[in-house]
């Protein structure tokens, strides 16, 4: 069990944290309240001093808290600092470096995990700047709880409300928890992001695949204590830490890179969005305008997870656990059972792409899972949740580890 800090800030939702606060403590977590001067407006330290039974830090600068350079002695102690609610302004210094209080220079000062579970008013959280700042802060490996959308304490109706204490002590223990024996020391290879397919020099055909769900699915198979080889295709997302990554460009790229670092995987999770066709020959030099209209050729590429399914398929079926991915705008399921059996693998995740919400490039996902034990429906949820969701449906596929060796 660990010690978390957890950083309460000055937000209407701060008397939430302390349900958070609880529900870590039922976990068996031990916790450590760390506030904002703002904080304190909102919630009154006693209270979470109480459910605590520790002294609650409010100030860099209280008499005696400072003897043990108190910020860098909890640094290295907590297992996470997980802050809720998460404001704007330290959104902003987090992203930026800045310290000037207990709390953000804990987080300069930590290599522990860090979760935040942010919440503003919708405006403010849909404002540049802010998106801007939470971009950095997730491509530094910051875990985020998505803020719930509906009435909000200032009157509003939108996305910004905290989310629910439930869902942010889920997220806590999901980092906190001890790896899976199931899954530690597999190795794992995910595809991600979408492929560019090159017309001339400077043009090219893609999609508007993020690779998010990929990325989920990499950093929750490492946090299950898989070792990851993650092929992404180009994104501007910033990907998870993963023990190998391997940047492509194109289909054939991503067929070259998946299918030599399949050899001897124990799962291979084909999340990329591959493209189906390529120009059948790229110009060589920039393709001026003319009048009249551009014609493209295009020709199918290889399709990299039915290569897998007839590879395995090969070798009496000793090989990776497959799972590949169906977005589709009708008879969604029917579609993914074929797509199964025509590519030869053990699952298919299907998604709604009709849906503007879920899928792609947004961060929420629905799917359904179909594998030989039926379907499994996955209700609209962060990526995150999804991926562990799929990995939760793996688990029973993987085959037994092998039994170490004693010399
Ligand atoms: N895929 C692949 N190689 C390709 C194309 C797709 O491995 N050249 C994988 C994708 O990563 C995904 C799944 O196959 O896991 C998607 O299957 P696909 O047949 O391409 O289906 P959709 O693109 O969803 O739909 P459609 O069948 O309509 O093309």
């Amino acid at each position: 069990m660990a010690l978390v800090a957890l950083g309460v800030t000055g937000g209407i939702s701060a008397y939430k944290s302390v349900e958070v606060c609880r529900g870590l403590q039922k976990l068996g977590h031990e916790v450590v309240a760390v506030m904002t001067r703002a904080a304190t407006k909102f919630v009154g330290p006693l209270t979470f001093e109480a459910i605590t039974r520790r002294e609650v830090i409010t100030s860099q600068w209280t008499p005696g808290a400072n003897a043990d350079i108190e910020h860098i002695a909890l640094a290295s102690d907590i297992g996470l600092l997980l802050v809720a609610p998460c404001t704007a302004n330290v959104i902003g210094k987090f992203a930026h470096g800045m310290a000037d209080d207990f709390l953000t220079s804990l987080y300069l000062a930590t290599t522990a995990p860090v979760l935040i579970a942010p919440a503003m008013n919708t405006n403010m959280l849909a404002h540049p700047a802010v998106q801007e700042n939470v971009r950095i802060l997730e491509a530094r490996g910051v875990r985020r709880v998505e803020p719930g959308e509906g009435y909000l304490a200032c009157g509003w109706v939108g996305k910004g409300r905290l989310a629910e204490p439930a869902e942010i002590v889920e997220a806590a223990q999901a980092i906190l928890a001890p790896v899976d024996a199931s899954w530690r020391g597999r190795h794992v290879v995910v595809s991600a992001g979408p492929t560019y397919e090159d017309i001339d020099p400077v043009r090219f055909v893609g999609n508007r695949s993020s690779g998010r769900m990929g990325f989920a699915l990499a950093a929750d198979a490492r946090r299950r204590g898989a070792r990851v080889t993650l092929v992404a295709g180009p994104t501007r997302m910033e990907p998870p830490q993963v023990e190998t990554l391997v940047r492509v460009r194109s289909a054939a790229e991503m067929h070259a890179a998946v299918l030599a670092a399949a050899e001897g995987a124990d799962v291979v999770v084909m999340a990329a969005a591959v493209a189906d066709y390529t120009p059948v020959a790229p110009a060589a030099g920039k393709i001026a305008k003319g009048d009249g209209p551009l014609v493209l050729t295009l020709e199918r590429t290889r399709d990299v997870l039915a290569d897998l399914g007839a590879r395995r398929a090969r070798h009496s079926g000793e090989g990776p656990v497959l799972v590949g991915f169906a977005a589709e705008t009708s008879d969604l399921l029917a579609k993914a059972a074929v797509k199964r059996e025509r590519k030869g693998v053990d699952m298919i995740v299907a998604n709604d792409v009709s849906n503007p919400d879920i899928g792609f490039d947004v961060d929420a996902n629905a799917v359904s899972i179909v594998s030989a034990g039926g379907v499994v429906d996955v209700p609209r949820q962060s990526k995150m949740r999804i991926a562990a969701a799929i990995l939760d449906q793996v688990t029973p596929l993987l085959r037994p580890a092998p039994v170490p060796v004693r010399s």
